[in-house]
C-alpha cells in the first residue's frame, strides 16, 4: 500500500503555479520540489456537489493510469498538509528550464490558418477550444512539428482522457519543456489529470450509482471531451473513435494493447482508506471507480477497438507505423 506522505512541515519552495481550480502550494521535500494540489471548494458550482471535489485523489488515480500505459506522467504521490489529503505532484520544471503550454505555442498561428477562425468562439461564456485548430497546430506550430512524439502524444491523450473521463484537457493542460535557446524542445510529461473521474459526485450519488448497473453503465458512457467541432458542438469522444480518424485509431490501438485490466486493481488497492485519522477513499469510491472503470473498457473501449482496428496485427511497439496511402495502417510486422 501507498504510503501517504506527511509535508505538513515541509517548507515552501517560492515556486508558484497557475491554474483555476483550487489551491496550490510548491514546497521542498526529501530534496525535491512538490507542487501540491488542495480540493477544491465547489461553493460556486450548482447541482448537487459535495463541498470539496476529490480532485486530489482523482489527480493521483488519474496519473498513475497513465503511468500504466507507459505514458510519461508527472510523479504523485498522496499527502496530508494543513490537515487536508491533497495530492502532491513533483515539479518536473528543472533548473533553466521551462513550461511552454500548448495555449501559448498556439497564439503563434495566424489566425487566417485556424480551420475555426469562422466558427464561434465561446459557448456559455466559456472559451472553446476546437479539435480541428489543435491538430492543425500539431503541424503548423514548428515547435510542434519538431517535437517527437508530439501528435502521438495528443491522441494518447485524447483517448486516455476519455477513459479516465478527464474533461478538462484544455490547451493550458500539456505542453513542451524549453531546455534554454540552444537545445530542442520536448514533450513535458502528462499534468493536471484532477478534473477526472468524476471528482464532483457526491457519496450519495456513487451510492445510488453502485445499487444500479444502468447507473453504471450511464457513467461509463458518458464521457465528453474538451475539445469541440466547427459548430461549435462538445466532441463525443467514443462518436470521434468510430470516425475514421486514423491518428485517433492508432492511439486507441495503442491504448487497448498498453491497458492490463488488472493493472487497476493494483493501482486502486494501493490507496489507504485512512490516513493521519482523514479519509482518502472510502470503500464506495474504490467500488465506484472499479465498476465505471471496467464497464468504460469492457463496454465502449473494446467494442470500439474491435470495429476499427479489424485491420491492424499485434506489434513491436517500439517501432515505427506507416500508413499506406489506401488508408490501412501496417505494424512492423508487414
Ligand atoms: N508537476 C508539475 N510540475 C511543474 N509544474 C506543474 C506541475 N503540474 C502543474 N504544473 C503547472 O501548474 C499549473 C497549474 O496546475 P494544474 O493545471 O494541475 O492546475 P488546475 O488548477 O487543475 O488547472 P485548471 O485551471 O486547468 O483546472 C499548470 O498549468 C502548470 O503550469
Ligand atoms: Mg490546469
Amino acid at each position: 500500500m501507498d504510503q501517504v506522505m506527511n509535508m505538513e512541515g515541509a517548507p515552501l519552495s517560492r515556486r508558484y503555479y497557475g491554474g483555476q481550480a483550487g489551491r496550490k502550494i510548491g514546497v521542498t521535500f526529501d530534496g525535491c520540489d512538490w507542487l501540491l494540489k488542495y480540493p477544491a471548494a465547489t461553493r460556486r458550482l450548482a447541482g448537487s456537489v459535495p463541498s470539496y471535489t476529490t480532485a486530489p485523489l482523482s489527480e493521483y488515480l488519474g496519473s498513475h493510469i497513465y503511468a500504466a500505459l507507459g505514458i510519461p506522467v508527472h510523479d504523485t504521490r498522496l499527502a496530508v498538509r494543513d490537515g487536508r489529503i491533497v495530492c502532491a505532484c513533483r515539479d518536473f520544471v528543472g533548473d533553466g528550464e521551462r513550461l511552454v503550454e500548448f495555449a501559448q505555442l498556439m497564439n503563434y498561428m495566424d489566425e487566417d490558418d485556424l480551420p475555426s477562425s469562422s466558427s464561434p468562439d465561446t459557448t456559455h461564456g466559456q472559451r472553446i477550444v476546437y479539435l480541428a485548430d489543435a491538430r492543425a497546430a500539431l503541424y503548423r506550430v514548428p515547435e510542434l512539428a519538431g517535437t517527437e512524439g508530439a501528435a502521438e502524444r495528443f491522441w494518447d491523450m485524447f483517448v486516455t482522457d476519455a477513459f479516465i473521463r478527464n474533461i478538462d484537457r484544455n490547451n493550458t493542460n500539456w505542453g513542451l519543456l524549453d531546455h534554454g535557446r540552444e537545445r530542442a524542445f520536448t514533450l513535458a510529461p502528462v499534468y493536471d489529470n484532477g478534473n477526472s473521474l468524476g471528482n464532483k459526485k457526491t457519496s450519495t450519488a456513487i451510492g445510488k450509482a453502485l445499487d444500479d448497473p444502468g447507473r453504471i453503465r450511464q457513467d461509463a458512457l458518458d464521457v465528453r471531451s474538451c475539445y469541440h467541432d466547427d459548430r461549435g458542438h462538445p466532441i463525443a469522444p467514443f462518436k470521434y473513435m468510430r470516425s475514421g480518424d486514423d491518428d485517433c485509431v492508432q492511439a486507441l490501438d495503442r491504448f487497448m494493447q498498453r491497458w492490463d485490466p488488472a493493472r487497476l486493481d493494483d493501482i486502486l488497492a494501493a490507496v489507504p482508506a485512512r490516513a493521519y485519522g482523514l479519509s482518502v477513499m472510502d470503500e464506495q469510491q474504490r467500488d465506484y471507480h472499479a465498476r465505471v472503470l471496467r464497464a468504460r473498457y469492457e463496454q465502449a473501449f473494446t467494442p470500439i477497438w474491435r470495429d476499427t482496428a479489424t485491420h491492424i496485427t499485434p506489434f513491436d511497439m517500439a517501432a515505427p507505423w506507416t500508413i499506406t496511402p489506401d488508408g490501412a495502417t501496417h505494424g512492423p510486422n508487414h
